[in-house]
């Protein structure tokens, strides 16, 4: 009761929302945004209605199962903890399909196509299960890796080696980034000194997790230590005060918060700490696995969500896994599409002949162009390309994945739908339609959260939890 009391709160606050843009002017100088809300069709509408017609020719209906399915409860999880990541999922969600499917699988063998920070990897580690991922981003994918591959370093000696580091090699911050506005001076000399003292670490066999440690803990801190917040895209925080002293204190706390889970990994599960975890560097639309999985858990990036480069370049700079704006680009490229792609991939596309298609696309495709042309302003003229590269990139992923699934397996996805030039985007049902061709069954569609759109934010959208299943 309470709960629905609160609901309706939500919805009326949001719709008031919408309401308040449109007040901010008087009808004749409204801007364009401001006009498509006042014209939209969609106003106070819902996914759970538009989705109805997609519903009833799967055959299907979507089942209730609200529960808590971000990333936010992982910074209290140990290992977890170790990296901020605000785009993953929570170590919980993970664990309740593990819970859930336990009579049906043994010993599982695990993917994660879209490993992101080892959110997958690293819960099926402490189950003891075999696990594998694939990650574009270079920062991510070395993040995933160190938090499922250092569980046999001993936490005395990387807090040893952590006080024994000079502390009077500066290494400068990377020359592509704004980094004297992203940092208070004095702030940026300590970073430089801590950057100089972890390089100059010897890369022996016995210190090589520990300096890879060390980095992580390092890229963790960067953001907490500049004049930036991502909430959840980069930007600047104007209120926020950093001290001199900040990246000390928040390393120190960093490599101490290591050390201790490390301590408890040892004690707690000592016959997992050898377990297989592999994440590889490389584009999930593509790779070739060499063994077969029973259940892959897994994330797509949102179409029109975040950029997973630019909210990153921080750190990715820092790290030395990106000299320019042109690496950066060049990773983006290749990442199942997202709302700022550059302009000239899109036009390769729409140009290029072979690609994945079905009559729901198509229709999506008419209705987001024909509405653009009726607004005669929109942020990206290319989006209905954009949507179409979206499917045709998840349809080359999830086929590469089918191809590697054992009888029997699942292949659950958590995904999140959208609201495009006043059309509706059944991210979910498309993406179990593309199931359906590569030969899998929908088992079912559980809707997890509701989420307000980012254009109309008096429109209901879902987040749903996708289970296929191949016979
Ligand atoms: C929603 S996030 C996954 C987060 C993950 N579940 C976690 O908890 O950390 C999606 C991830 O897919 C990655 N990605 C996007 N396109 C990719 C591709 N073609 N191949 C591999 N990874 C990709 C992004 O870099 C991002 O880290």
């Amino acid at each position: 009761m309470v709960e629905d009391l609160k609901r309706v709160r939500l919805h009326q606050a949001s719709f008031l929302e919408d309401v308040a843009v449109l007040e901010e002017g008087s009808h004749s100088d409204l801007n364009a945004r401001q006009l498509n809300i006042f014209n939209s069709p969609k106003k106070g509408g819902s996914a759970e209605s538009d989705a109805q017609p997609y519903l009833k020719k799967l055959g299907i209906e979507i089942i209730e199962n609200r529960q808590p399915i971000q990333f936010t409860p992982n910074v209290n999880e140990r290992i977890h903890r170790w990296a901020p990541y605000v785009q993953g999922f929570s170590a919980s969600f993970v664990q309740s399909i593990f819970d859930q499917y336990k009579n049906e699988y043994a010993n599982p063998i695990i993917l994660d196509p879209f490993s992101g920070c080892g959110t997958v990897l690293v819960q099926s580690k402490i189950n003891g299960f075999p696990s594998f991922g694939t990650e574009l981003n270079p920062l991510l994918q070395f993040i995933a890796d160190v938090k499922v591959n250092s569980w046999d370093v001993s936490p005395t000696y990387l807090i040893r080696t952590y006080h024994e580091m000079p502390k009077d090699r500066r290494s400068p911050a990377p020359s592509f980034l704004q980094s004297t506005s992203h940092f208070n001076p004095g702030v940026l000399k300590n970073l430089e000194l801590l950057k100089g003292g972890i390089e100059s670490i010897k890369s022996r066999s016995d210190k090589t997790k520990i300096k890879n440690l060390l980095k992580m803990a390092f890229s963790s801190i960067l953001i907490d230590c500049s004049n930036l917040k991502r909430s959840p895209c980069l930007g600047y925080a104007k209120s926020k005060r950093v001290y001199d002293d900040t990246p000390l204190v928040l390393l120190e706390q960093k490599v101490t918060q290591i050390a201790d889970d490390l301590k408890l990994i040892q004690d707690d599960y000592s016959n997992f700490i050898h377990t297989e975890s592999h994440i590889a560097l490389t584009n999930a639309m593509d790779f070739q696995h060499n063994q077969q999985f029973d259940l892959v858990i897994t994330s797509p990036p949102y179409m029109n969500g975040l950029d997973y480069v630019i909210n990153y370049k921080i750190e990715m700079g820092w790290l030395d896994f990106v000299e320019n704006q042109v690496d950066l680009k060049k990773i983006k490229d290749d990442m199942v599409v997202c709302d700022n792609v550059s302009k000239g991939l899109i036009r390769d596309f729409s140009e290029s002949r072979s690609s994945y298609s079905n009559d729901w696309l198509e229709e999506i495709r008419k209705n987001i162009k024909a509405n653009i042309k009726r607004r005669g302003a929109y942020r990206r003229h290319d989006m209905p390309y954009i949507v179409h590269k979206y499917f045709d990139d998840m349809y080359k992923v999830m086929k590469n994945v089918v191809s590697s699934l054992k009888s029997g397996s699942r292949f659950i996805l958590v995904v999140g739908d959208s609201l495009i030039a006043d059309v509706y985007v059944p991210t979910d049902l498309l993406l179990a339609r593309i199931g359906l061709d590569l030969g899998l069954e929908i088992e079912k569609i559980e809707k997890a959260r509701v989420r307000r759109s980012g254009q109309i934010r008096s429109y209901k959208l879902r987040e749903s939890i996708l289970t296929l299943i191949k016979r």
